[in-house]
């Protein structure tokens, strides 16, 4: 099945009410051809004073996904944290995310130094952390993207922080180098802050929405939040953060150094809100 419609069939069964889509690669939505991108990724704490602590924590206790990013300067630290786990490299995907460059050579480098801190020879999915100040600068960072994943440094590329104006420079950048589109953006998204439009429109080019900050500007003390968490016997946050993955997104929150927060995060997919729960909840903060 081509990607595209695989991924369309997996919202499918996500919207209709499976809980657990995809079993054979895990709970994980496909974002090209062959990258199985799991719905959970972990993030960090501001500080980073315990990152190799929480990677090692949330990898021994069966998590998948990592995001990082050059500009967290946490690198070497998850690299500690998935050595410390002994987990298998193919096991895990990471995620990170270099700045934009407006020439491509220096954004080359920015891909090999990734790699060089994460002590590792690839990355499951390479991100522009946000488009550069001018068009061509977006479209040259973005050819660094499509090298890099021609030289195998990265099993798919995408971007974060794009508008549409963005994504229109990051494809206007691929022409030359055969046209291969952003498999992710990744932005902020909650219950109460979204961008509608944007989840549309990546829908329509085949893009995977990410979410980033899921839970940032979440007031989780909301009664109709509140409410619904009291339903299914679960805490407001992964009330908020299955409202999300709910509508096909997948994300990236950050437990900190709580161990319970990390056995909350592990089991979003064991449970499943109704429509009338999801429309609920979508009102929140909406107008
Ligand atoms: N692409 C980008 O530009 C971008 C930007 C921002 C973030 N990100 C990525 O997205 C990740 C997540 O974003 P974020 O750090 O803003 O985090 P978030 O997941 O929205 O919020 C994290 C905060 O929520 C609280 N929390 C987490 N789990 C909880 C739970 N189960 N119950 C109650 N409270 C809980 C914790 O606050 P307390 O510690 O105060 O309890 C935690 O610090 C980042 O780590 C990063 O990897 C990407």
């Amino acid at each position: 099945m081509a990607p595209g419609l695989f991924r369309a069939a997996l919202l499918g069964a996500f919207l209709i009410g499976s809980a657990t889509p995809a079993p054979a690669h895990g709970w994980a939505v496909e974002i090209a051809p062959g990258v199985f991108m799991p719905y959970v990724s972990l993030g960090h704490p501001d500080d980073n004073s315990s990152t190799a602590a929480d990677v090692e924590m949330w990898l021994r206790e069966g998590g998948v996904g990592l995001d990082t990013a050059w500009n967290y300067h946490n690198q070497p630290l998850v690299a500690t944290g998935i050595e410390r786990s002994k987990r298998a490299r193919e096991s895990i995907f990471v995620t990170t995310k270099i700045p934009c460059f407006e020439r491509e050579e220096i954004a080359l480098a920015f891909v090999l130094d990734d790699l060089r801190q994460l002590r590792t020879k690839y990355v499951d999915l390479m991100l522009l952390h946000s488009p550069c100040a001018s068009h061509e600068g977006t479209a040259a960072s973005w050819r660094a993207l499509q090298l890099a994943l021609g030289r195998g440094l990265a099993r798919a590329i995408g971007v974060s922080n794009f508008a549409q104006a963005d994504l229109a420079a990051a494809i206007d950048g691929s022409k030359a180098l055969g046209g291969v589109l952003p498999a992710v953006n990744q932005c902020s998204m909650s219950i109460g802050h979204r961008d509608q439009p944007m989840l549309e429109l990546c829908r329509r080019l085949g893009i995977t929405y990410e979410a980033y900050s899921p839970l940032r500007h979440v007031q989780l003390s909301d009664a109709r939040l509140l409410a619904v968490a009291k339903a299914h016997g679960k805490s407001a946050a992964q009330i908020a953060l299955r409202w999300i993955l709910q509508q096909g997104v997948p994300l990236a929150t950050s437990p900190g150094a709580s161990h319970e927060f990390t056995r909350q995060d592990l089991e979003l997919d064991t449970f499943e809100l109704t429509p009338a729960e999801m429309d609920a909840l979508s009102a929140i903060g909406a107008g």
